[in-house]
């Protein structure tokens, strides 16, 4: 952002110039980026993506009609199966006659786990949906090293030694051939089971780590980073993990949530501000060990936990007592407004705007539990808000290229990041060749004209806009009315190839996606 214009308290409408720099690319995008997360957390699991007996149920229990808008999103790795259900998990639990699996005590969300869904379960519905990939966490706060080992034997070897055969004796006769491994969830934080100090965390990895290549070289290995960029241990934690563990590891991890505190919407709006300065700082981390260790070898950033998460309204209603241990509650399930799609297009720009560093992101959660699809025990299955910016972001950028473009402009101020952009803006070559610019306008009360300069437009001949914007920033969609919020087609966009630009008109508060075609 260059050269902003403040208007903070002007009422007339905002400008953006958005230059997009000789197609040089920032990087192309990964197309884990576009991930997402299933835990066994409330019901995502249990009558989210699994439900027999349902009428959409399929003969192994998945929800059909949940894996159609799961397609329809277009999210492509999963993690699983948690979260801080992790730390306590025993992997082995969840294999074998189903009818014979334990029920167990889940402490993280103080629930039954009757392990009838586990990672046979996970691998045959990614398989259903399309081959989609699966990013299996360990527990290390409870277990430790050999269990992971022992969970790699079991899900990439062959054939041939004790935990192969049980698994081909379990029906999987091919190896799950898991590429992508998180070393436990989230050890910096004390809420977490088997949390950990950085030294003695980073031990733990290093130690899994280095077993976990010797019996399968290729598989990616991610490192806890922190669980928020607000977190006292932030920086000094990441700095000690990396340390110990550099050269075995491919990602450390980074999480964050954002919900508006005390009703600043114009802050939470902008919530990207903090998720970008996040990435960039556990960047520099990434570059100074580098640096130390001398070494040829590049680490990147795995953002597996990202969303909008009304986590203060969550605390109270988390069920507790010892004789209160309910199977599949209702846990997590935040309702999104119109403005909660935009903040959360504000995460999507932000984490396109990075991708030289972040290869890999998993929109916490997918189903009931802060998620964009939502399911009734045995009734429908509908969109929430924020289901919108991610399938339009997932289906147009996959496969494309980010590249360098300059932002001038109008801003405005808020209360925790000081005066940011009215406007955030990516623009995306799509591997089509068409170009996608995903803008979001945070201010509350301006509109702002934007001003794309395309360059050289070459094939370019249309250009067709959406908008997700309401006058009532606060309506949601519900069971009953669950299509009151959606991106509709805006006419407010022109292109003049005279000039090489587009200029459009963005509404306050709304998240856009320009296609230049
Ligand atoms: O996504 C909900 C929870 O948030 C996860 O279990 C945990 O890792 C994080 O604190």
């Amino acid at each position: 952002m260059v050269g902003r214009v403040e208007a903070p308290n002007s009422k007339e409408n905002g400008w953006t110039k958005l230059v997009i720099e000789d197609r040089d690319p920032i990087g192309s995008v990964d197309s884990r980026l576009f991930g997402s997360f299933v835990e066994h957390l409330g019901r995502c699991v249990y009558t989210g993506i699994y439900e027999p007996g349902h009428p959409s149920a399929d003969g192994d229990g998945y929800r059909t009609d949940v894996m159609e808008l799961v397609k329809e999103l277009g999210v492509t790795t999963i993690r699983y199966p948690g979260g801080n259900f992790v730390s306590g998990y025993r992997w082995r639990d969840g294999i074998g006659n189903q009818s014979q699996r334990p029920r167990r005590l889940d402490l993280a969300w103080h629930s039954t786990e009757t392990n009838e869904f586990g990672l046979h379960e996970m691998a045959k519905w990614l398989d259903k949906l399309g081959g989609n990939e699966l990013m299996e966490a360990v527990n290390l706060g409870t277990q430790g090293p050999q269990e992971a080992l022992d969970l790699l034997e079991y899900a990439n070897i062959p054939s041939g030694t004790a935990l192969s055969e049980q698994r081909r004796a379990n029906g999987s006769d091919a190896p799950f051939d898991i590429r992508m491994w998180c070393l436990g969830n989230e050890m910096d934080g004390p809420w977490q089971l088997g949390h950990r100090t950085a030294q003695e965390y980073a031990r733990i990895a290093a130690i899994t780590a280095a077993g976990m290549r010797q019996i399968d070289p290729d598989i990616e290995l991610a490192v806890c980073g922190s669980s928020s960029h607000s977190m006292p241990t932030f920086g000094s934690w990441e700095r000690t993990v990396l340390e110990e563990t550099y050269e075995n590891i491919n990602f450390i991890s980074a999480h964050a949530y954002y919900q508006p505190v005390c009703n600043d919407m114009a802050s939470f709006l902008a919530s990207g501000t903090d998720m970008d300065g996040f990435i960039k700082d556990v960047g520099s981390i990434i570059d100074a060990t580098k640096a130390q260790l001398k070494s040829s070898h590049d680490v990147f950033i795995s953002f597996d936990e990202w969303n909008i998460w009304y986590q203060d309204a969550e605390q109270s209603q988390t069920p507790k007592g010892i004789g209160n241990w309910p199977v599949a509650p209702h846990l997590l399930e935040d309702i999104y407004t119109a403005a909660d799609a935009v903040a959360f297009g504000d995460l999507l720009v932000t984490l396109l705007r990075n991708v030289d560093r972040v290869h890999a992101a998993s929109l916490a959660q997918l189903v009931n539990v802060i998620a964009p699809i939502m399911t009734v025990p045995g009734g429908g299955a509908w969109r929430q808000t924020t289901f919108y910016p991610f399938s339009q972001a997932a289906h147009l950028s996959k496969g494309g290229t980010v590249v360098r473009s300059l932002l001038t402009g109008t801003g405005h101020q808020t209360d925790k990041y000081g005066v940011v952009d009215d406007i955030n803006a990516v623009p995306v070559l799509c591997a089509d060749g068409s170009l996608a610019v995903f803008a979001v306008n945070r201010s509350l009360d301006r509109s702002n004209r934007l001003t794309l300069d395309i360059g050289p437009t070459g094939s370019y001949k249309t250009v067709g806009m959406t908008t997700l914007h309401e006058e009532d920033y606060t309506l949601a969609n519900t069971v009953e009315a669950p299509d009151q919020v959606l991106p509709r087609k805006n006419g407010q966009v022109e292109f003049l190839p005279d000039r090489n630009m587009v200029v459009a008109e963005l509404a306050p508060v709304s998240w856009n996606v320009i296609h230049v075609g």
